[in-house]
Order: C-alpha cells, then structure tokens, then sequence
C-alpha cells in the first residue's frame, strides 16, 4: 500500500515512518519538495494523485510556547495559518480522491483539571496550541473523509538526534548537570514505536474515529527523570523539583493533568509501553 506523509522528517513522523516502511511504501511530502500546507497550489501532487490510499498528516507548529506567542495574530498568526488552515488546505486536497486521512493531536486539546481524557471527552483547550490543534480536529471530523484522528502525549524516542524532553533530560544528567522536575503537571508519555503499531493496526483494520495513544502511566516530569536516572544508572540527586508555575513563568500555560486513557485502542489488541519500558529499550538498542 501507498502512503504520502507530510511533516515525515519531524520527531514523530521520522520514526513511525522508519517502522512503517517495513511493511508500507511511504512517501514523504516536504517543504524542501515545494508542498506548504498553507499554500493550497502546492498540494496538487496530493489533489492529482490516484496511487495513495492514506495520507498522514504530521506537519504542525508543535512548539507550543512559539504558538502561544502568535495568538495575539489570530487567524493571521502562523499557528492559525499552519495548524487550522493548513488542515483546511490538506482535507481539501485528500477530497479530490477520497484518501483516507490521519491527523495527529495532541493531549492539549483538553483542560487537564482532571486527566484520564478518553476520546468521548469534550475539546476544552487552554492554550493557543491547544486551540489550534483542536480546530484542526474539528476540520478533519467534519471533512466527510475516512479519518484518524490519533491523539499523543510528549512523545519519546530513541536517542538518534531528534530533540524530545527524555533525551534533553537524560543528556544533562548523563553530563552530571543537574535538571528540576516538575512535581504538578502529569501526562502519558507516548512512546512512538506504540503509535507506529498502532496505525498499521487500525490501518489493516480499515478503523474510523479519534484514538488516544498514550503510554501506559501517568507521571509527572519529576517522576520522569527519576525513571531515567534508575534506568541508566545516573546520578538522582542530581533532580530538584519545581512547579509549573516557576518553570513555565512567562510562557504559555501548562495545564495540570492531561493524562489520556488509550483503553479503546489497547481493547483493540494493541500493546503499549509504560515509559519505563520504552526507556529499557532505548538502554538495551542504544
Ligand atoms: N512534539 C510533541 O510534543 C507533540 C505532542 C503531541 C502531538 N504532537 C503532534 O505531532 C505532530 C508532529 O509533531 P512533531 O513533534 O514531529 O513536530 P516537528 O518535529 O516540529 O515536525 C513538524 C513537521 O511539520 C512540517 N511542517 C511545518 N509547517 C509546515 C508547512 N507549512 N508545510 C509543510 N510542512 C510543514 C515540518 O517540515 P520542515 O521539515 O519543512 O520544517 C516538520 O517536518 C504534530 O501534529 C503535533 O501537533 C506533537
């Protein structure tokens, strides 16, 4: 089967192409190729083609703090442009041939007052991010296509070269530099090879709908960095603890509890891994 991604070089699109290739043919469409999202024209190679059944939509503005610094900019912002009318521009061009659509989401989509979000839980974002995400959400649900909607949390990886907080947390307490975790925020840290397997499950399926891929616990970075140092064998003393409101002072806010619950996919046959797990297998392939 043919796949076209775009956003395939990021964090997350790097690395479930990198297993799905082993069974899919992927093509990734870039930016460096001439396809912008928020150049309607550019996407003709997606609106022409007849060969690809899926798209897999990754590209976003994930920086969450750069985003919330744009929503004074509105519509006109470049989180707007990328995340809302750039999803706008891709669902149009998946019309022309009926291609099956994924979006990628986010936990940020909910309030995070309570956590364990399942996917019937109301859209209650509290930062532009968030805001963003959830519009293109809605955009996708509405798209009268076969759709995905598949949401992760704070993804991780192995350690080859692509920035996320368990190898920005593990390369400072591996140089003996000492990091604070925070004690009061909490989500579900969503290993990538799980959401990889995921899609291929859901894909073979021919399944429609919002999924929630989490890892298996919940836990806060302080407990995060505590997992990695026991897993490498690295220094805890080396972790203090602060809050979110110190961390994040001047940044975008930071919700409290986004923990998804990924039941309905895990009821599906699907293993995920609890961070402690993922972080055992990078040690193990690293
Ligand atoms: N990272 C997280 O913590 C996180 C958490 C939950 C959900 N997500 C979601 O996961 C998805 C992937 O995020 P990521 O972390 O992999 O992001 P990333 O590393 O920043 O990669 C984003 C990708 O989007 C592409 N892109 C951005 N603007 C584009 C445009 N106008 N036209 C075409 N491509 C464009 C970029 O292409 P270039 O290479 O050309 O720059 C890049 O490949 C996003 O939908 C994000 O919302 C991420």
């Amino acid at each position: 089967m043919n796949i076209f991604t775009i956003g395939g070089n990021g964090l997350v699109g790097s690395r479930v192409s990198e297993v799905l290739k082993n069974k899919y043919n992927v093509t990734n469409l870039s930016r460096t190729d001439g396809v912008d999202i928020t150049n309607p024209q550019s996407l003709n190679i997606i609106s022409s083609d007849k060969d690809h059944e899926w798209l897999i939509h990754y590209a976003a503005k994930a920086d969450v703090d750069g985003c919330e610094r744009d929503k004074e900019q509105g519509e006109n912002g470049e989180a707007w442009q990328i995340n809302v009318n750039g999803v706008k521009n891709v669902v149009n061009a998946c019309k022309t041939n009926n291609k099956k659509l994924i979006y990628i989401s986010t936990d940020l989509v909910f309030p995070g007052d309570r956590g364990n979000y399942t996917e019937d839980d109301i859209r209650e974002p509290k930062n532009w991010y968030g805001v963003t995400k959830a519009e293109g959400e809605k955009i996708v649900e509405s798209s009268g296509l076969h759709y995905l909607i598949l949401r992760i949390a704070f993804p991780y990886n192995f350690f080859n070269g692509k920035k996320h907080f368990v190898f920005a947390m593990y390369n400072r307490l591996s140089q003996g530099l000492s990091i604070k975790g925070i004690t009061d925020e909490v989500f579900t840290p969503t290993w990538l090879d799980d959401l990889a397997h995921a899609m291929d499950v859901l894909i073979s399926q021919g399944a429609k709908g919002i999924f929630h891929v989490g890892g298996l616990k919940a836990l806060t970075p302080y407990q995060i960095a505590g997992q990695i140092a026991e897993v490498f064998g690295l220094d805890k003393n080396l972790i203090g603890t602060t809050t979110r409101e110190e961390y994040f002072a001047g940044m975008a806010y930071r919700p409290f509890d986004t923990s998804l619950n990924s039941s309905k996919i895990q009821n599906l046959g699907i293993k995920l891994h609890s961070l402690r797990e993922g972080l055992q297998i990078i040690k193990e392939k690293t």
